[in-house]
């Protein structure tokens, strides 16, 4: 393997820079150079890709968002495009690809494998809802995002005795949810993966008005049966001691730099995706199982859909009490 290129594809995840200079540097080391693809398979599809050394990738580490920038592209999900998108890169002489992103992106990165070319996956999503790995790159530093929020309103909600419900996001997925309403202290916690009706959501408030507490919270994932305004409208309605306030997080969950989690899980996984390209391993995305660096293929990882731990979900019942 002479010449690889690496994309990040998707929404962007704190941490794909870290990636993306791991992926460079580990690379240049091995004597194979690194194209960078901007904007995805967007970018890949005009051809927009530029050399990248290791002078390139200094100073980002810290630094959120992509320097690849990254774009969402329906041509891509065709055949036509995918052959297009093949053929790029063999105008560039790129004997291997890298695709950092969530679960879309990695189903094109299943859809070049299957046309021949030696491809390996990064998880990289806040959502945490990719099969077959521990932890995406993003998910911390956007968990620690929403914790620093639901503090900050919890200060606002104590001094003014009011309830609030904050939508999250998770698209299908209500892993952020579910673990920012377990370290948050929330009331409740509303996810796709558990119904929660929302009289009981009501009762949950109200019991905590109730028991002279002086806020409350629930948590709703963007993805819930019942959506974050619904629920507020609702216990509104519903007079249950506290008055009531609506807070989308929204985008901010995706920005800011990333933590020390993230810049370690993100330089671990470049490593690992360049050393499986440059020891025949393809088809694969790597990931983390425990403490250890692993692999698992993308046949898997686009055919099965992330569980969340119920595990988890007894314990923030346990704990909302
Ligand atoms: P994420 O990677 O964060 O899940 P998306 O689902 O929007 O984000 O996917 C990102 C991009 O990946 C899409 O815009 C498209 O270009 C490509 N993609 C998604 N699904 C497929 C697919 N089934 N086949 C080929 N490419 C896909
Ligand atoms: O997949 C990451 C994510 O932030 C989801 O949580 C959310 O549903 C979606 O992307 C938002 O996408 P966009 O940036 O296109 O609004």
């Amino acid at each position: 393997m002479k010449r690889i290129a690496v994309m990040t594809s998707g929404g962007d995840a704190p941490g794909m820079n870290a990636a993306i200079r791991s992926v460079v540097r580990s690379a240049t080391a091995k004597n194979i150079e690194v194209f960078g693809i901007r904007q995805a398979y967007a970018g890949l599809l005009s051809g927009d890709l530029e050399r990248l050394t290791s002078r390139d990738v200094s100073g980002i580490l810290q630094r959120g968002g992509t320097i690849l920038q990254t774009a969402r592209n329906d041509e891509f999900k065709t055949p036509q495009g995918q052959r297009r998108g093949l053929r790029r890169l063999n105008e560039h002489g790129i004997d291997g690809l890298v695709v950092i992103g969530g679960d879309g992106s990695l189903r094109g990165a299943m859809a070049l494998h299957k046309l021949g070319l030696p491809v390996v996956g990064i998880p990289g999503s806040i959502d945490n809802d990719i099969w077959g790995t521990d932890m995406c790159i993003g998910v911390d530093t956007a968990l620690n995002t929403i914790l620093g929020a639901i503090d900050r309103l919890r200060d606002t909600a104590s001094s003014h005795e009011r309830a609030f419900v904050i939508e999250v996001m998770g698209r299908s997925c209500g892993y952020l949810a579910l673990m920012s309403g377990i370290m948050g202290g929330a009331e409740a916690i509303l996810i796709p993966e558990a119904d929660m009706e929302l009289e009981e959501v009501a009762r949950r408030l109200e019991d905590a008005y109730l028991k002279g507490k002086n806020h409350a919270i629930a948590v709703v994932a963007e993805g819930a049966k019942h959506s974050a305004a619904d629920v507020a409208k609702f216990v509104e309605n519903k007079s249950v001691g506290f008055e009531v306030r609506l807070t989308i997080l929204g985008h901010l969950q995706r920005g800011g730099s990333p933590t020390a989690y993230d810049r370690l899980l993100a330089s671990r996984m470049g490593i690992k995706a360049v050393s499986c390209l440059a020891a025949g391993q393809y088809g694969v995305m790597v990931a983390l199982h425990g403490r250890e660096m692993a692999t698992v293929t993308l046949e898997d990882v686009t055919s099965k859909p992330a569980p969340i731990n119920m595990d988890d979900y007894e314990m923030a019942e346990m704990l909302s009490q």
